[in-house]
């Protein structure tokens, strides 16, 4: 039975407030507005921005409104369209974006963003274009984190932030599209531009430097090296290509001063993959005078980095990225047919698949170290 036009009630994940467990909950979802689109969210990764939003609001992060349904990793299918909808209709699977792409504004328009604006003010504030949430919770407006809310088992985004893609992808697998991979991965190809032969540094190996580690593989780097300080990390990172990996805290020196005398005077890139400013700067003073490169993947809202200005002025790059430099609409789907290709991995960033009562395990599996991704089974109703 079609359930166009009505509110629906499914369970979703909702963290009432920071630093508190989610706690799962009965929710409504309303229908879709004009240019919205309601989408039963089958699969989403659990990213650490979900976790720091959530244990570190107020702290390193700017506070959000809570109560909040948090994730946006997510893929699905389109359960129904509001007015104005042509791109896409029931059924069709989809990944939904935190980071939209209009095609209209100034930045969708040049070539050298991914930086949409549309609905940027209000998807900040966790609501759709009108000002309001479509998620409420015993009768109170439930907040939908960077518009996306991938903890839920429906939820209603924007149409210029879905991405359509093949119909055969695995929607447990192409989820990690929506944040994680494709930010580590963009973060090398995109905005580091590496290249062939080059000496590359990739500092975190959770699934944004695995997937940075795999970007600067694919680009044809000769040497990468991996740098976290849990060991655990490295078997994983050498699986997608790290050719050396370091633990900081095996090392007496800064970790910068190590990596220079381990490449002869510091590597061409430098990805940050951490989100710590320490590390930032660590990365740019690895990076070998002259052209050296570092960018920036690692999130942090109201922290500052150390930047000398001699490391710039000897002609050092710095460079931050958001969501790997894609174009989302356009490229997501490109990447998860190069997934269905075998050109690009997925599988091997899944360390765990849990049902939605367990996202506070996953969580846990994070903070801790233990996982790289664990991918949330929304429809998986065992505890
Ligand atoms: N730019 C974007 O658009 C974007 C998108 C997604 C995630 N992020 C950010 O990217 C970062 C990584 O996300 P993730 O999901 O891979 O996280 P994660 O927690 O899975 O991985 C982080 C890794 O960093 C390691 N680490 C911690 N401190 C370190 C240090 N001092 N030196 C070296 N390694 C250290 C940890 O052991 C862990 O392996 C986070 O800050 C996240 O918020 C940014
Ligand atoms: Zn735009
Ligand atoms: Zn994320």
């Amino acid at each position: 039975m079609s359930t166009a036009g009505q509110v629906i009630k499914c369970k979703a994940a909702v963290a009432w407030e920071p630093g508190k467990p989610l706690v799962i909950e009965d929710v409504e979802v309303s229908p879709p507005k004009p240019h919205e689109v309601r989408i039963k969210v089958v699969a989403t990764g659990v990213c650490h921005t979900d976790w720091e939003y959530l244990y570190k609001s107020g702290k390193g992060m700017k506070f959000r409104p809570f109560p909040l349904v948090l994730g946006h990793e997510g893929a699905g299918e389109v359960e129904s369209v509001g007015p104005g909808v042509s791109k896409f209709s029931a059924g069709d699977k989809v990944i939904p974006l935190f980071l939209p792409q209009c095609g209209e504004c100034e930045r969708c328009l040049s070539p050298k963003t991914n930086h949409c604006r549309k609905n940027w003010a209000n998807t900040q504030a966790g609501v759709l274009a009108d000002g309001t949430s479509r998620i409420s919770c015993r009768g109170q407006q439930v907040f939908q984190f960077l518009g996306v809310s991938s903890f839920s088992q429906y939820t209603v985004v924007p149409d210029t932030s879905v991405a359509k893609i093949r119909s055969d992808a695995p929607l447990d697998k192409v989820c990690l599209l929506g944040c994680g991979v494709s930010t580590g991965y963009g973060a090398a190809l995109n905005a580091g531009k590496v290249e062939k032969d080059s000496t590359c540094a990739v500092f975190g190996l959770g699934a944004v430097g695995l997937a940075a580690v795999m970007g600067c593989q694919v680009a044809g780097a000769k040497r990468i090296i991996g740098i976290d300080i849990n060991p655990d990390k490295f078997e994983k990172a050498k699986l997608f290509g790290a050719t050396d990996c370091v633990n900081p805290r095996e090392h007496s020196r800064d970790i910068q001063e190590v990596l220079v005398e381990m490449t002869g005077g510091g590597v061409d890139f430098a990805l940050e993959c951490v989100g710590n400013p320490d590390v930032m700067t660590a990365a740019l003073e690895s990076t070998t005078d002259a052209w050296g490169v570092c960018v920036v993947a690692g999130w942090t809202e109201t922290e500052a980095m150390k930047v000398a200005v001699e490391k710039i002025l000897m002609g050092r790059t710095l460079k931050g990225t958001y969501f790997g430099g894609w174009k989302s609409v356009r490229d997501i789907p490109m990447l998860a047919d190069d997934y269905m290709k075998k050109k690009l991995k997925l599988d091997e960033f899944i360390t765990h698949t849990l049902p939605l009562g367990q996202t506070n395990v996953a969580f846990d599996l994070l903070a801790s170290g233990k996982s790289i991704r664990s991918v949330i089974s929304l429809w998986d109703d065992s505890t």
